[in-house]
């Protein structure tokens, strides 16, 4: 079967999806997105990311060519029609494409809507069994992180750097010393005393989608969260670390900068939540 993807209202063999290069999400970064995991052949926790969406789109004062439910359709649209099983389904909408390129919001321009699905092992992922290998990196990003904009040039540098030195993940620093997040991951340590320890949700970092039902589970499960910063030298002494993602669940983190974080294996709660999260992710309903 082809690549189905969506763009403005039609669906097309990828080869054929275009937009133009005026498209402001080309030239000036002008736009937003979302990722949804796809597991059984269903959006996981797909409303918190709408909503999610929703809010970037507000913050940046661009209209939705669609309502929320009708992007809802679209992506299982594309789910259906590329027979994605296990994966991700890829949303952007960009302030559109104007007659020119004035940095100025144009008058009357519709949004573009794009969108396309990926297949990828999700669940059983053999990261999830080794844990991932963590850089930290200056965080080189704008003041307003809590919005998921496509100028994503920072993370494409920050994930860059982590893969030549061996390793999966950045971890990004802040000023003060302090990690913010991942390049598209939330960060999270556990404490010798056993507490999870992430960042509060403010401007500085992306409110995680996967970071608040994890964070549920593991209230639910007596689990203590401290939301606050950690610094680098924190994380390098904790007896665990692992990142969530939609698109990688949760991950537990064997080391930083190329110290063992714990016994430099998975810990027993970074892999505890990941279960805990799959059992929530596949049966909702019966988890709550
Ligand atoms: N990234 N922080 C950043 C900077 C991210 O890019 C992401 C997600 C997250 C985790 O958010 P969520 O749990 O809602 O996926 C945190 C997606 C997966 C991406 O860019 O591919």
């Amino acid at each position: 079967m082809p690549d189905i993807a969506y763009v403005n209202g039609a669906y097309l063999p990828l080869a054929e999806a275009r937009v133009s290069i005026l498209d402001r999400g080309f030239l000036f970064a002008d736009g937003v997105y979302e990722v949804a995991a796809v597991i059984g052949g269903r959006l996981i926790d797909n409303e918190a990311h709408l909503s999610r969406l929703a809010n970037s789109l507000r913050e940046l004062g661009i209209e939705s060519p669609l309502p929320m439910q009708k992007i809802a359709d679209v992506e299982a649209e594309l789910v259906a029609r590329n027979g994605v099983n296990e994966g991700l389904i890829y949303l952007q909408i960009t302030r559109g494409a104007a007659g020119d390129r004035d940095f100025a919001f144009p008058a009357g321009t519709t949004p573009t809507l794009v969108a396309f699905a990926q297949k990828k092992i999700i669940v059983a992922s053999s990261a999830a069994e080794t844990g991932v290998k963590v850089l930290t990196v200056p965080d080189l990003r704008w003041a307003r992180r809590d919005i998921k904009t496509i100028a994503l040039l920072a993370q494409v540098l920050a994930k860059q750097a982590a893969l030549d030195a061996g390793c999966q993940e950045a971890w990004m620093v802040d000023q003060n010393g302090l990690v913010t997040e991942g390049s598209s991951s939330t960060a999270f340590i556990i404490t010798k005393a056993n507490a999870i320890v992430t960042r509060p949700n403010s401007v500085a970092i992306l409110p995680g989608c996967t970071r608040k039902a994890v964070q549920s589970l593991a209230a639910r499960e007596g689990l203590t969260i401290e939301e606050r910063g950690f610094s680098v030298a924190e994380a390098y002494d904790a007896k665990e670390a692992f990142l969530t993602s939609a698109s990688n669940l949760v991950l537990p983190v064997v080391s930083i900068d190329g110290r063992p974080i714990g016994s430099g294996a998975p810990g027993a709660n970074s892999r505890l939540l990941r279960t805990l999260y799959i059992e929530w992710a596949t049966n909702p309903g019966a988890m709550g």
